[in-house]
């Protein structure tokens, strides 16, 4: 049976009809209510893919002509073989190195390598020799003849098997031929990296950021809570 509805009496006043009685809602309220809950406004087609890594790439092989640069176009492509891109302004005096010798290495920066970073995407190496104006120190990589920098904790070689020219830029297409981790992140017992240690950076609509809080492990959405629990407690 339909139960009736209660007539509504003077103590059953709707909601919003006594909020209004006291105070009158203000234009901004009325606004908050009828926007949808995600509503968009439309933005020009553009780079708005964030965050980005930035990194410090470098190039040239021969004595002398060793430069740097930063680049935050930049990503795996296929873990077996392992490749990577960057995508290169063809006006950079690196873009003309890496087109000659067809490598370059990525070097991760930090939190301490963000006033280089910065530094180094904003000067050519035409004009200056970045290492020594930012501290940093060339050493050899281990299978190509571009330097590596040893503040870096991650050093990742490259040669370029492909390139795709694109308009503004040109993608180098490179396989990784070796990476060289620093000793200072590497845990002793188990042998892995830690990189959360290395205060890595990112790069997001213009801006630096160290990267901050953890909010979980590659598959914490489906693990079990007992395995999440066994490994913040360290117990075996
Ligand atoms: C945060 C940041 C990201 C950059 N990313 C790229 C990039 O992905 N590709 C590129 O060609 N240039 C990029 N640049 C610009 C070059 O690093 C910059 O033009 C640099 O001065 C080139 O140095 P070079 O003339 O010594 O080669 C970036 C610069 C900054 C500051």
């Amino acid at each position: 049976m339909k139960k009736e509805k209660k007539p509504i009496g003077k103590k059953q006043k709707p909601f919003w009809g006594s909020y209004e009685k006291k105070r009158p809602p203000s234009r901004k309220i009325i606004e908050k209510v009828e926007q949808p809950p995600h509503e968009k406004v439309a933005w020009k087609p553009g780079n708005m893919i964030y965050p980005l890594p930035v990194v410090l790439v470098s190039c040239g092989d021969l004595e002398g002509e060793h430069n740097l640069f930063t680049v935050a176009w930049t990503g795996i492509l296929s873990t077996d073989p392992p490749f990577c891109y960057i995508s290169v302004r063809p006006g950079r005096h690196s873009y003309d190195l890496i087109n000659r010798h067809q490598e370059f290495a990525i070097n991760l920066t930090t939190k301490s390598l963000a006033r280089a970073t910065d530094w180094c995407g904003v000067r050519t190496g035409k004009e200056l020799d970045k290492w020594s104006e930012m501290h940093l120190t060339p050493v050899p990589a281990k299978k190509i003849k571009a330097p590596v920098v040893a503040e870096s904790p991650v050093n990742i070689e490259c040669i370029v098997r492909e390139t795709k020219e694109l308009g503004s830029h040109v993608v180098f297409l490179a396989e990784i031929v070796q990476i060289q981790a620093s000793r200072d992140y590497i845990d002793e017992k188990t042998g892995s990296l830690n990189l959360e240690k290395a205060h890595l950076i990112a790069f997001s609509h213009g801006k630096y950021y160290e990267l901050g809080k953890r909010l979980g492990n590659f598959g914490y959405s489906v693990e079990k809570k007992k395995t999440i629990k066994k490994r913040r407690t360290g117990g075996s």
